[in-house]
């Protein structure tokens, strides 16, 4: 384990000995100052988890130190403990209302002092205990988001891969013809062939930046204000063919103008796919397949709603589908992931993920970003 270091402040050398003596153990590592001045020097390099510091000290006394203290960024964190030869009360009060965590007066009883002092330890080490567990739940977090995510675009794989079909097929047509006019000698039409091959190649393009930019994994990226329409025709890029595949009719509302959003775009968009592609599945047994988006702003909101016409969520599950893991669907076909990682994205751009569904009629999801992300 890590030694746990403290700071030790006196600008009396033989105090410096007792309080030395007091504290050694072999799990620290005690630092000594014997001015305001050096505390800081070291306050600046190390990180404490705890500081005794005399109150009288010449040059800058302990309270001027623990003012300028704040002044650190490492220094805002430790917690200080002051030892005051002032018997009042009030010298206690004083310490107290500047923001020390304790106060002793002088001389220590050491006992006292040895306890306290372990306290102070135990809490900096539980609390950087849990910095790192967090640390390491974020870090799960992310890479759930991005595993998420690679699995939702090889669902979309067959709808792409038809996207990329499409210019092709037309661009193979265009030179082919462009070919035979040539070679009959003719090069009227050869313009317009070329024209619209070079327009397919931009569009096949457009599509492949767009994979590459939603595969990249951007868990770490920066809030940016976005459009959200934007991002809605975003997500439906690689979604699109795959609706006209199974004849489902998507029906955009859009609103004319939406204020920008702060937010995670790939993100948003990720979340977006995952009701789609969740809605495509509802869809599967009905004759008539309509998914209808839309985007409208509702006070300091952007709210997206999406709404399908398929089986509905049963009432009895309706609590339980933004679970991790929660799926109705066979093994192989859906991981359960989509809508908790989608709840988690929301959640994390302080918005909400709200549903409602009617059993056997469809299903509605509503994403609400906040136009102030806090
Ligand atoms: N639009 C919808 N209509 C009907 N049921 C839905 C709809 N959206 C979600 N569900 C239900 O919620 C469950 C959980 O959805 P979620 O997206 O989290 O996982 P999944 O789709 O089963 O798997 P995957 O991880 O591949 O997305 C689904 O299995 C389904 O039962
Ligand atoms: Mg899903």
């Amino acid at each position: 384990m890590e030694k746990t270091k403290i700071l030790l402040v006196d600008d009396q050398p033989d105090q410096l000995i007792i309080l030395k003596h007091a504290l050694q153990a072999s799990d620290r590592i005690l630092f000594e100052a014997t001015s305001g001045p050096k505390a800081l020097d070291l306050i600046r390099k190390h990180t404490f988890a705890l500081v005794v510091m005399d109150v009288m000290m010449p040059e800058m006394n302990g309270f001027e130190t623990f003012a300028a203290m704040q002044q650190i960024e490492s220094g805002q964190k430790t917690p200080v403990m002051f030892l005051t030869a002032d018997q009042t009360d009030e010298a206690m009060a004083r310490s107290y209302e500047l923001g020390a965590a304790d106060c002793l007066h002088k001389p220590v009883t050491l006992p006292i002092l040895q306890s306290k002092v372990q306290v102070f330890i135990d809490v900096f080490r539980q609390k950087k205990q849990l910095e790192l567990a967090n640390w390491e739940l974020k870090a799960t977090q992310a890479q759930l988001i991005q595993s998420a995510k690679l699995a939702s675009l090889g669902e979309m794989a067959t709808g792409i891969a038809h996207e990329l079909n499409q210019p092709l097929m037309v661009i193979n047509l265009n030179a082919e013809l462009g070919l035979d006019d040539l070679q009959e000698g003719l090069d009227t039409n050869v313009k317009e062939s070329l024209e619209t091959i070079v327009a397919q190649v931009r569009r096949a393009s457009r599509v492949i930046n767009h994979l590459k930019a939603f595969g990249r994994d951007n868990t770490k990226s920066e809030y940016q204000p976005e459009d959200v329409n934007q991002i809605i025709l975003d997500s439906f890029i690689l979604i699109r063919e795959r609706l006209k595949l199974r004849n489902i009719r998507l029906e955009e509302h859009l609103a004319a103008t939406l204020p920008l959003v702060s937010c995670k775009a790939v993100q948003i968009e990720q979340v977006l796919a995952n009701i789609l592609l969740n809605a495509m599945d509802a869809l599967e047994e009905r004759d008539e397949k309509i998914i209808r988006v839309r985007s409208f702003q509702e006070g300091n909101w952007v709210n997206v709603e999406i709404e399908d016409n398929g089986v509905g969520i049963p009432q009895v599950i309706q609590n339980r589908i933004f679970d991790p893991f929660f799926t109705t669907k066979e093994v192989g076909r859906g991981t359960g992931l989509g809508l908790s990682v989608s709840y988690g994205i929301v959640q994390e751009h302080s918005g909400c993920l709200l549903v409602h569904s009617e059993p056997g009629k469809g299903t509605n999801f509503i994403i609400k970003l906040p136009l102030e992300h806090v």
